[in-house]
Order: structure tokens, then C-alpha cells, then sequence
């Protein structure tokens, strides 16, 4: 072959391979093409071996341009490469893209219990409602510590040394000789310190006793106190007080009755009864057929506790309750045994899942 037909032949070659290039488009068929034009019995090859028929000034011109040749089919080749790998990828993100957020479970059965999300338990699920409510009425709402001083939860409330009142609530003590605070009367005297009246607050929290424990004692449980220090307070104020609290815990109108009750840190001091619901008052096992039901003892702050909060007894006065939180939510709900509220079952608790 002259070497005028050589040359012919390879530069048709570059052409020739352009236009492969332009069908293709998956690697094994570049593969292919990379054998056809640039493998040991390619096409370039093939002419080459025309080479020993040409003069050696035109074989070492020749060698030249197959060189170059050679490294021009070769990098578009890997150019092309390149484009196919980049559409490869582009395509596979478009085809494989899922959005995983709206794909259903597999195993709803297996997987909806794993994931549950838990809720809140009922006793605090109460005080939250009651927060709201008395928060809606100008209350703040003040903690205090469970580990409390004899002057906190007995002394500064007027009960002396030797008060038999002190027997009524059984107290576990700590080594230090300070105690777990009986009830949340005792934030009343922090209450009065920190803030100054006219004051209105509650204090809801945990509160133990040294219990013999059965379906309505239980040495740990919870309550929310509630105090209203004014120039004025009176008997009527708290009657007023009480009645909206129990309508708007209840949802519907309430019936009180109130009988003297004693407690040291109040004077006079009542025990509230209310209308049983269950039975609207003619007596069922709820009630104890009594057809009422016993929810807040409260009475007017006996003016020795407003002198222990540091306030002047002739310029302020108060009135107080005490709400049993565990009861509530047992009224509420017809729970029977206070013990289900901290025996922490499940299957109890999963009831009051709002
Ligand atoms: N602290 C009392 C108790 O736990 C309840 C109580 C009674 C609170 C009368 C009061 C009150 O504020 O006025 O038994």
C-alpha cells in the first residue's frame, strides 16, 4: 500500500472511530470499540502492518501521525467515558430517588409499639389542667423543696412541739433531722416570703407519708395547694374560689356543702364536700352512699402562719386549700385503687394516652 493511501487510511480512521462514538452509550460497547480501533488486531494496528511496503522517510512520518492518532483515539475514547459515566449517575439519582418520609412501615404490627411516642401520666396530665386554670386567674405557680425543715412543713403552719395535730400526718425523717414534706401547705410560708401580697399561688407537687398502704393510702402521692393573701379575704371569696375550680375541673355545675374541719394552719378551717357525681347524690359505691364526696379541705390562714411568712396578721389576711391530686384524677376517671398511680403498669397507664 503507498503511503498516500496509508495516510488516507488513518485520518479516515479518527472519523470513522467519531462517528462510532456518537451511537454509543454503555461502557461494554466503548469497550468494544476501544478493541475494534486500538487492540492488537485493531484497525489502527492493521494499517500499521502496511508500513513495511513505504520508504523509511515515510514510515518514520507515518509512525508519527499513527502515534498521534493513536493518543487522539485514545483520549476520545476516555472522554466519552467520562460522559457516559456522568449520565449514568445523573440517571440513576432520577430513577432510584425515593422519599423515605411517606413510605409506609413494612411491619406496622412489629414496628408501631417500638415507636410509640409514650404520653404524659394522668396525675400530671391533672395538674397541667389545673395550672391552666389557676394561672387563668392570676395564680403563679411556686415549688418547693421535697426535703423540708420541721419550721417549713410543721412549725411556722402553728403546729407547736407537742401538737397532737403532728400525729396525723406520719412523717418519714431523714438523718439529718429534716423531713419528706407531708404536704405542700409547706410552701405557703416560702410563698409569702419571696412574693409580695396581694399574692395568689399554688404549689402542686410530690408529698410522702409513713402509710399502712391500702386502695386509698399510699406513702407517695400528690397534691396542690393553693393561697390567696389580701386585705380583704373572706369566707365567701374562697366558697367562690372553689366552686369555679371544681365546675371547670368537672365540667359541669358542682354542688358544695362545707362542714368545720381542723387543721392548725387555718381558722376557721372546713372540709368541702361535694355533690357525687356518679350518682348526683343519692349514694353510690363511689360515694360510699354518703352521696357526697370529700375534695378539698380549706378553711382562712390562721394569723400566727401569716406572722411566720413574715406579713403583719392585722393588715393581710388569707384563705388556703388543699387539693389531693391522686383523688381527683380517681373521681375523675372511676380509678379505684390509689396504688395504680406509681406500681408504673403499663397497661394502666396506656388508658390515659390523650
Ligand atoms: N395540708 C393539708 C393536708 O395535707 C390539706 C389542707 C387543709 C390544706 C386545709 C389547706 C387547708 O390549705 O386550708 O392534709
Amino acid at each position: 500500500m503507498s503511503a498516500e493511501n496509508l495516510k488516507r487510511e488513518l485520518s479516515s480512521l479518527q472519523k470513522d472511530l467519531e462517528k462510532k462514538l456518537q451511537v454509543i452509550a454503555s461502557r461494554e460497547e466503548l469497550d468494544n470499540l476501544k478493541v475494534e480501533f486500538l487492540g492488537k488486531k485493531g484497525k489502527l494496528t492493521g494499517i500499521l502492518k502496511g508500513l513495511g511496503s513505504v520508504t523509511v522517510e515515510e514510515r518514520a512520518q507515518l509512525g508519527k501521525i499513527a502515534n498521534e492518532l493513536k493518543k487522539s483515539l485514545e483520549d476520545n475514547i476516555d472522554e466519552h467515558l467520562k460522559s457516559i459515566e456522568e449520565n449514568y449517575y445523573s440517571d440513576l439519582e432520577k430513577l432510584e430517588w425515593s422519599d423515605m418520609t411517606v413510605l409506609p412501615s413494612r411491619f406496622p404490627e412489629v414496628f408501631i409499639p417500638a415507636v410509640s411516642r409514650g404520653h404524659i401520666h394522668p396525675i400530671s396530665q391533672m395538674q397541667r389542667r389545673l395550672e391552666d386554670i389557676f394561672t387563668s386567674m392570676g395564680f403563679s405557680i411556686l415549688d418547693g423543696p421535697q426535703v423540708e425543715t420541721d419550721f417549713h412543713n410543721f412549725g411556722a403552719l402553728n403546729f407547736t412541739d407537742d401538737h397532737p395535730a403532728r400525729e396525723m400526718q406520719d412523717t418519714f425523717y431523714t438523718l439529718q433531722n429534716h423531713l419528706l414534706r407531708t404536704h405542700t401547705s409547706a410552701v405557703q410560708i416560702r410563698g409569702m416570703k419571696k412574693l409580695k401580697p396581694p399574692m395568689r399561688v399554688i404549689a402542686p407537687g410530690r408529698v410522702f407519708r409513713y402509710e399502712e398502704l391500702d386502695a386509698s393510702h399510699e406513702h407517695t402521692f400528690y397534691q396542690m395547694e393553693g393561697m390567696i393573701i389580701d386585705k380583704k379575704v373572706s369566707v365567701a371569696n374562697l366558697l367562690y374560689l372553689m366552686n369555679t375550680l371544681l365546675e371547670e375541673i368537672f365540667g359541669s355545675k358542682v354542688e358544695i356543702r362545707l362542714r368545720p374541719g381542723y387543721f392548725p394552719f387555718v381558722e376557721p378551717g372546713f372540709e368541702l364536700d361535694m355533690k357525687c357525681l356518679i350518682c348526683n347524690g343519692r349514694g353510690c359505691a363511689v360515694c360510699k352512699h354518703s352521696g357526697w364526696s370529700e375534695v378539698l379541705p380549706c378553711g382562712l390562714v390562721h394569723p400566727n402562719v401569716i406572722s411566720a411568712g413574715g406579713l403583719d396578721p392585722a393588715k393581710w389576711q388569707g384563705a388556703a386549700f388543699g387539693l389531693g391530686l391522686n383523688r381527683l384524677v380517681m373521681m375523675h376517671n372511676g380509678i379505684e385503687d390509689i396504688r395504680y398511680f406509681q406500681n408504673a403498669n403499663p397497661s394502666f397507664l396506656y388508658q390515659f394516652d390523650i
